[in-house]
């Protein structure tokens, strides 16, 4: 019996101390690994991320359903990302009340380096942030005065002409100034330099944009890194540092205590991964078009005229990998007709829910097929989770996907977020390719 005791107090002494070890051990979730190029992509309304969900219902689906409200100006977006050559004003939807953006990275700038963190955009290439003094900015903003390597460019900088909405005079010493909108509201900003501190990396002389003023409410909050692939974007400023390459791993928006990674430069991918052809068109340089040829439902393969599908330069139509956008969207035909083919599995009645027409009474979903994308070389099948979304009672589920807005500009297919959900999803600019591989990321 006093032995009994007594091993019972041992075993709790052992247990605390295994617990007291566990938890002086255990790293603090939310840090960027440290030792590696490895960076932690945290949702933006995760609890690693210093942002809060907007609404007082913050269950993950309202959440979803609230950042999927958004997609449409994030597809007009999308659409008008011409070259600043080119550029005229676009039509962009009205500012939305809360801040865009799905995941963010901790990044600091200047010297010492000041944390800020930036929503990762893989449609965008100029990096920006608020800067002090901005007006219509939220607290956290970045201090040149306070870094000792900062430098603003002037107007005859190299990389100041390659700026969307650039304006400085034709004559002159002027600074390097644009204006932009990106998702409904606009900014004004000047093109500065610093360090950009990226996990252990550092690249000196970094060209991104300061913002001074802001209208409209869908900036996001700390700024924006662009890993698009234009001049000014994140591998283009990087030269040989990443060689081009890069990949991500997007955390299951379930789990949003967890963060996902992304991997910069060749050292570290995954080293047998399918892959697809990337293409470029050079009409839209910041995306990443990928060749989309069909589309099953389950075993079905949907019928689709193979010109809504099509790689055209011109028109911008095609299919890009975007990681801003929150459930991917299609073309409405294209659209209509994996819902139909869906809607003919799935027995029942089906109502809608935010962005999904296409809800279910979630004791179908045993019947819900899965969906297949398939790519040049690559086909793709979305587990359970990256097609279907539940309702915060949990008493429905919906096919997670939905129509593009119908406009003039509409001839863009986004595979978004929620569809990337636990892959690797890797891009390799210098051999022109898309890798995809299933990874447990959170
Ligand atoms: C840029 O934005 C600023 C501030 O909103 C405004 O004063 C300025 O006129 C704009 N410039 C151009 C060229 O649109
Ligand atoms: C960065 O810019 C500063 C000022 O323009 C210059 O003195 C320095 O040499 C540059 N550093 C690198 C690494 O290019
Ligand atoms: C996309 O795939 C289709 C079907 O295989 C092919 O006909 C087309 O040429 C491809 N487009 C590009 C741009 O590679």
């Amino acid at each position: 019996m006093g032995g009994h005791i007594i091993l019972n107090f041992i075993t709790t002494l052992i247990l605390l101390f295994a617990i007291h070890l566990s938890t002086s051990i255990a790293l603090d979730p939310c840090a960027s690994n440290p030792d590696d190029s490895d960076l932690t992509v945290i949702p933006i309304y995760g609890k690693c991320s210093p942002f809060n969900p907007p609404k007082t219902d913050s269950s993950w689906p309202n959440t979803i359903i609230n950042m999927a409200s958004k997609d449409p100006a994030r597809l007009n977006y999308l659409s008008t990302l011409v070259p600043q050559k080119s550029v005229s004003s676009a039509p962009i939807a009205s500012g939305q009340p809360f801040n865009i953006g799905s995941y963010v990275v901790r990044v600091k700038i200047g010297s010492p380096g000041q944390l800020m963190f930036m929503v990762l955009d893989t449609s965008s290439d100029e990096a920006w942030v608020p800067c002090s003094g901005c007006t219509g900015c939220s607290a956290t903003t970045f201090s040149p005065t306070t870094s000792t390597s900062y430098g603003s460019l002037g107007c005859s900088d190299p990389h100041c002409s390659q700026v969307r909405g650039l304006s400085c005079p034709e004559t002159g010493t002027a600074f390097c100034s644009f204006n932009q909108t990106y998702a409904g509201s606009s900014f004004a900003a000047t093109l500065v330099q610093d360090s950009l501190r990226l996990a252990t990396d550092v690249i000196p002389n970094y060209s991104f944009g300061c913002v001074n003023a802001i209208s409209g409410g869908s900036i996001p909050a700390q700024g924006l890194l662009g890993l698009g692939r234009g001049p000014l974007s994140l591998l283009s400023q990087s030269g040989s540092l990443y060689s081009g390459v890069f990949s991500y791993c997007l955390p299951s928006f379930k789990s949003y205590y967890f963060s996902g990674s992304l991997k910069l430069g060749p050292v570290g991918q995954p080293k047998s991964i399918r892959t697809t052809p990337l293409l470029r068109n050079p009409h839209r340089p910041s995306l990443y078009y990928v060749n989309l040829t069909g589309v099953s439902v389950g075993r079905v393969l949907v019928p689709l005229a193979s010109e809504l599908l099509a790689f055209n330069p011109n028109t911008g139509a095609g299919t890009i990998i975007d990681s801003g956008t929150v459930i991917t969207r299609f073309v409405e035909p294209v659209y209509n007709a994996i819902r139909d083919e869906f809607r003919n599995q799935v027995k029942g009645t089906f109502s809608s829910l935010g962005a999904f027409d296409t809800c279910f009474i979630k004791t179908y979903e045993t019947l819900a097929p899965t969906i297949t994308l398939h790519f040049t070389g690559l086909d793709l099948t979305l587990p359970m989770e990256n097609s279907l979304i539940h309702s915060s009672s949990g008493s429905l589920a919906c096919l997670a996907m939905a129509a593009a807005p119908n406009n003039v500009n509409s001839v863009l297919n986004v595979i978004a977020n929620l569809q990337q959900q636990n892959l690797r999803i890797m891009f390799d600019t210098v051999n022109n390719r898309v890798g995809i591989a299933r990874e447990l990321c959170n």
